[in-house]
């Protein structure tokens, strides 16, 4: 039988948060971690699927509607079926060095990994509009079959990713436009530092609804379908002052997005740090999606030499991102950790995010 073999990154967001799904602007990059996939064609149309991070594996048809990360597999297999496509059944082996629950997109890896190996089992384009379309099954994957109501930031970049560059991710009106960003951060004697607070961070528990449901209702108060394209000044005078809150993020994390290309066009580093500061006040006061420990993740960072730090993601845990001199990558990795213990916190995880490759098929037998 054949057997394809395909992978996926994780992804961090330089800036940009729950902008996507209010038709706006993100600036994700693909990290160096990936999820990848081993597909061994059946003859039947069933799913027998295992993991290496999973003691559990799964097998069944993908009417069976598994929960859980085995979900994330057969929902791209019920997309692309629902889309016309042959998709035969499969056995899967999956492995993955994407950190698990850290808000670094391990399950759009899973997903994006899935449809690059049954593209390249049953020959369907891995060109642009190929791979828009497979972002696009993805995005319903993960909508409507696991039910986490996500906008599309993870899944496009998973797909459209360069390496060395950051995506800037433009989701007005029904296309989502992109444009590679070159970011030199080597030759700029940069890093950029992930710390994943452990704090778990989910997508499916009702938080990151709450603030779709908030952004929906905003939008409606201002008369706009989509919360980007408000006007600020109308924003301002809102009465409900939550939906106020809401909006204002919204439309001034666009602002930063736009800023920080400009900035990073202009190699202003110190600038963009603090455009990312600025993210990070907005998430925490205006949109409330952070917590204690991303707040110290940041603070510790900031306190130790970098310019400047956001919790990225979708919130409410998860991970931190930090924009470090290479020279002070180790005194601010030790300030984060050493915070975290003197707050009597679990001890955070580091890595250092390289802008890496898109989804991509590894060999095909
Ligand atoms: C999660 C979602 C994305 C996006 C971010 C917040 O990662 O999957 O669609 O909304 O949160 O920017």
């Amino acid at each position: 039988m054949p057997a394809v073999v395909a992978s996926a990154p994780g992804r961090v967001n330089l800036i940009g948060e729950h902008t996507d799904y209010n038709g706006g602007l993100c600036l994700p990059l693909a990290l160096p971690q990936r999820t990848t996939v081993r597909l061994e064609t059946r003859s039947d149309p069933r799913l027998r699927l295992r993991s290496r991070q999973e003691s559990d594996g799964w097998e069944g048809a993908v009417e069976d509607r598994p929960t859980g990360w085995a979900a994330y597999v057969a929902g791209v297999v019920a997309a692309l079926r629902a889309d016309g496509d042959d998709v035969p059944g499969f056995d899967a082996e999956i492995d993955s060095d994407v950190p698990l629950g850290a808000g670094l997109s391990s399950s759009a890896a899973l997903e994006c990994a899935t449809a690059v190996a049954v593209a390249a089992l049953i020959g369907l384009d891995l060109d642009d509009p190929g791979r828009r379309r497979l972002a696009a099954a993805c995005i319903r994957a993960e909508n409507d079959y696991v039910g986490a109501p996500t906008g599309g930031m993870d899944q496009t970049v998973a797909m459209l990713a360069r390496p060395g560059h950051a995506l800037l991710l433009d989701f007005a009106g029904d296309d989502v436009t992109q444009v590679p960003v070159p970011l030199p951060l080597e030759d700029a004697g940069l890093v950029l530092l992930v710390t994943d607070t452990r704090v778990s961070h989910t997508l499916t528990d009702g938080s990151y609804g709450d603030r779709r449901t908030e952004c929906r209702a905003a939008a409606a108060a201002l008369g706009v379908t989509e919360l980007s394209r408000a006007d600020l000044r109308r924003v301002e005078a809102m009465a409900d002052l939550v939906l106020r809150r809401r909006a204002r993020h919204v439309l001034t994390e666009n602002d930063r997005v736009r800023s920080a290309v400009a900035l990073i066009g202009a190699g202003d580093w110190t600038g963009l740090g603090r455009v990312l500061d600025a993210s990070h006040v907005s998430m925490r006061d205006d949109f409330e999606i952070s917590c204690r420990e991303l707040d110290l993740a940041v603070t510790a960072a900031r306190g130790a030499g970098a310019l400047g730090a956001r919790m990225t993601g979708g919130g409410f845990g998860g991970s931190a991102v930090a924009l470090v001199p290479a020279s002070a990558l180790d005194d601010v990795r030790r300030a984060v950790t050493a915070a975290f213990a003197e707050a009597g916190l679990a001890e955070p995880a580091h890595l250092v995010a390289t802008p890496g490759e898109a989804a991509r098929v590894e060999t095909v037998s």
